[in-house]
Order: structure tokens, then C-alpha cells, then sequence
């Protein structure tokens, strides 16, 4: 995968400017300068900061970052001006100097079209559930141009003009969500007319939002099947999790805090121990038995930390515990099994990694070595760590040492 630089002050930058605009919203709507828009904000104008041309054009995006900071001079200069009224000539020299020689790039290179639900993020928190909702909506309305596959090569596609764009890329994550919700509500057009029919009145909003969260993990399945990677890191689907005989809770809840491990067992694949390093989460199918990943119970107390939810009876003497924390959704499996690219029946056995912020970044198919082939995918680092020792070990230092950097409109990588 060619990934574009990481630069730090590049992602700062962005980020910067996706928060200055969307406080900006909030204001002007605060103010009633603006109204909302399918249920949020309106974005007013019909442009925006393309963060996606900076994140590709390194270049561009420092004349970007040197422009703001000559405006920004020049504007403290003046302000200063008019404080310190005796030396005003100075500072109106220094200002105008600034600007005069800050680099202006061209404003289409860093302006985007923009639409009134830009800024909107998705309502839905990626829950199994909506995923499921998404792919009936997918397979009735959808599926027919963009195809089984997500790769837009469905039935209907040779008949368009313009052929449907292939999933198995980053497309999805290049576009800033509200953007992609605009154009399968609306439509999308070039200069000859229609290139895809918009579903107002077909769909409502949560139905185009469950429809994208399910697109996106037709992209890491049609990413599997075309290179066997995800174009980019796919958040963890939210799913309520139980704790031995505690209370649900959702695995979003898990974000931001530690690394999260999800372990497809079965009667031939049971549950394994604990690990200090990551909460564990269970899934299996449907039919397997409620109690299936029990384990003879021990009084030994458990080799645990604070990483581990809660401390219970479930003990063996050598390792600690089995990992009991479940996740008891009928369709957890069959999501799971598209994200691994795999069958449903094939899946047990195959563990993924998520980091702390709840991005999936690594896959161990079930039947291979463990974590002893790798398994990282998305990375800026194309070198594997040549570290000896555990291979699981390696790959969790590889995701901690190179972040996913997002951005709304652009993953760094
Ligand atoms: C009649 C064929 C057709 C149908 C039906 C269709 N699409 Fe599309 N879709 C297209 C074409 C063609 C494009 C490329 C349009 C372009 O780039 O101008 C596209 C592009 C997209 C994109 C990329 C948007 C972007 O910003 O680049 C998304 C997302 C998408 N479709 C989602 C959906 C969803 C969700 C559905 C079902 C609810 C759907 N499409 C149904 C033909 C179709």
C-alpha cells in the first residue's frame, strides 16, 4: 500500500481546521445565522477546506500552514497597532510585508465543494445492528450497480455511464461522512447528467447511514478479496458485550482505553486465557451452547491487571483465566466473518486486533500460525519488526508505534 507522509504537524494541522470549522458551525448556528440540515447544523457555503487535497500534497498543505500564519501575524500586528497607536507604521509595515510575501495557493487546490450536511458524523455508532439494517438495505436497493462484492460490478453497472467505484479502496474514508450520506440521498452528477439516482423518499436517514456503515465493511471485505487487506483500519463494530455475570455494556465503551482483542471460539476453538495486554472479547455463532467457554474452575487466583474487566471464579492454575467476556449478538459473527474476508462456517478461530482507540488493525486467520505470520495491515512502516521473541508481542508494538492518524475527509494512512 503507497501511503501518503505522516507527518505530525500535517495531522495537527488538520485536525485543526476540522475543528475551527466546526465550531464555526456551532456559532453561526448558535447565532441563527444558519438552520440545520437532516437533523444537525447546516454547513452555509458551497466550499470548504478540502483536507483531503492537504493530506495527499505535502507541499501544498505547508504553502496552506504559511499562509495561515501570515494572516495570523499580520492580524496581530494590526491589533497591536491600534493599542500602540506610536509605532502603527511599523506594524502596518510588518503586517503588509507578511502577506505580501506568504505564499497564496491557488484556492481551488485547498477549497472543496461543500454540502449543507458536510460536517455531520454518523449517528449510528457502527453497532452490529445498523451493520445488519445496512445490508438488507444494500441488498434491495444497492446491490444491483455496486454488486455482491461492493467492487461495482453488479448486473446493472455496464449499463451506466459511469461505472460504480470499486470498494476495495480507501474511497470510503477519503469522503467526509456527511458527504457520502449527501450523495446516496441526493444523487451524483458530472457535467453530462445523472451518474448515480439519489434515494430521497426511498430511504430515510437512518436507513442511508446504516446502508454506509454496512459499505464499510463490504470495503474491508472486497480489500480481503482483492489483497488481503483492509484499504484502511475499520472501527470496531459496537456490540453489547457481557462480563461474566455482569451487566451488558457496549464494547464502544471500550474505546479510548485499552487494546481490544475479538476471538471467534466454537466447541473446537474455545475461549483463551487472559492477557494483561488486551481485553478479550468472545464472539460465536448463534447456535453454539451459552456456557460454552467456561473452563474447569480453579481456586488459584488469576494472573490478572487492571486491564482485565473484573476478577471471577474461571481459573486455571498455570495461565489464569479464560476470557469470559462475550459478546451475545446473533449478528456479531456473520460482521466479523466479512471484515476477515472469510466464510461464516470458517470463521472460528480468527482473532483480530483492535488499538485504544478502537481502530481494527490486525488480522490472524483462523488455521495459520497465530500471530507468527504478522497480521497488521494499514501501516506506514513497510519494514515488519525483525524483534525475536512472541510474534503477538511484535505486531502490538508495530500498531502502538504507528497510530492511525484520521482525519474527517482523509486517513494519513
Ligand atoms: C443505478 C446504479 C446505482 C445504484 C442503484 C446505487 N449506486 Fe451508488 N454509485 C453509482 C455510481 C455510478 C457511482 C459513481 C458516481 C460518480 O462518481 O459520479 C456511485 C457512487 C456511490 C458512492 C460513492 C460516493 C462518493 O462520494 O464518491 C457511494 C457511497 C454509493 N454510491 C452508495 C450507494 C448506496 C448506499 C446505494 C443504495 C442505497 C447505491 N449507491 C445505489 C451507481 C449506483
Amino acid at each position: 500500500m503507497t501511503s501518503p507522509p505522516s507527518h505530525l504537524w500535517l495531522n495537527a494541522l488538520l485536525q485543526a481546521l476540522q475543528f475551527a470549522q466546526s465550531t464555526w458551525l456551532s456559532a453561526m448556528y448558535a447565532l441563527g445565522i444558519t438552520d440545520d440540515s437532516h437533523g444537525a447544523p447546516a454547513w452555509p457555503w458551497a466550499s470548504r477546506i478540502a483536507g483531503e487535497n492537504l493530506v495527499i500534497d505535502v507541499s501544498l498543505a505547508r504553502q496552506f500552514a504559511w499562509m495561515l500564519a501570515a494572516i495570523a501575524f499580520a492580524l496581530l500586528c494590526l491589533t497591536i497597532a491600534l493599542c500602540w497607536r506610536r509605532a502603527w507604521r511599523w506594524l502596518t509595515v510588518a503586517a503588509i510585508g507578511a502577506l505580501v510575501i506568504a505564499p497564496w495557493p491557488s484556492p481551488p487546490l485547498w477549497l472543496a465543494a461543500a454540502v449543507p450536511t458536510s460536517f455531520h458524523t454518523s449517528p449510528t455508532g457502527f453497532t452490529v445492528e445498523s451493520i445488519a439494517r445496512g445490508a438488507r438495505i444494500y441488498a434491495a436497493q444497492c446491490v444491483a450497480c455496486h454488486g455482491d462484492d461492493g467492487r461495482g460490478e453488479g448486473p446493472l453497472a455496464q449499463t451506466l455511464r459511469r461505472w460504480p467505484p470499486t470498494m476495495a479502496s480507501a474511497l470510503l474514508s477519503r469522503r467526509a461522512d456527511g458527504e457520502l450520506f449527501w450523495h446516496v440521498l441526493y444523487g451524483m452528477r458530472d457535467d453530462q447528467g445523472v451518474t448515480m439516482p439519489g434515494f430521497v423518499g426511498r430511504l430515510n436517514d437512518r436507513e442511508v447511514w446504516a446502508a454506509l456503515d454496512y459499505m464499510r465493511v463490504l470495503s474491508a471485505s472486497a480489500g480481503m478479496a482483492a489483497g488481503g487487506s483492509w484499504p484502511v483500519p475499520i472501527a470496531i463494530p459496537s456490540v453489547a458485550v457481557k462480563c461474566g455475570n455482569g451487566p451488558d455494556a457496549p464494547v464502544a465503551a471500550w474505546r479510548g482505553r485499552q487494546r481490544v482483542r475479538v476471538v471467534a471460539v466454537d466447541a473446537a476453538h474455545p475461549a483463551p486465557f487472559e492477557d494483561p495486554r488486551f481485553l478479550t472479547l468472545l464472539i460465536r455463532t448463534a447456535d453454539s451452547p451459552t456456557a460454552s467457554t467456561a473452563s474447569t474452575a480453579s481456586t488459584v487466583s488469576a494472573v490478572r491487571t487492571a486491564a482485565s474487566p473484573q476478577t471471577r471464579a474461571n481459573v486455571t492454575p498455570l495461565f489464569g483465566a479464560r476470557a469470559d467476556c462475550v459478546a451475545d449478538s446473533p449478528q456479531a459473527w456473520q460482521v466479523f466473518a466479512q471484515i476477515a474476508g472469510a466464510s461464516p462456517s470458517s470463521l472460528a478461530g480468527t482473532e483480530w486486533l483492535a488499538d485504544r482507540d478502537g481502530w481494527l488493525r490486525a488480522l490472524a486467520p483462523a488455521g495459520r500460525r497465530g500471530w507468527a505470520d504478522g497480521g497488521l495491515m494499514c501501516t506506514t512502516t513497510t519494514a515488519l519488526a525483525t524483534t525475536t521473541g512472541d510474534p503477538l508481542t511484535a505486531t502490538l508494538r508495530q500498531m502502538d508505534d504507528d497510530p492511525v492518524r484520521f482525519v474527517k475527509g482523509g486517513f494519513v494512512h
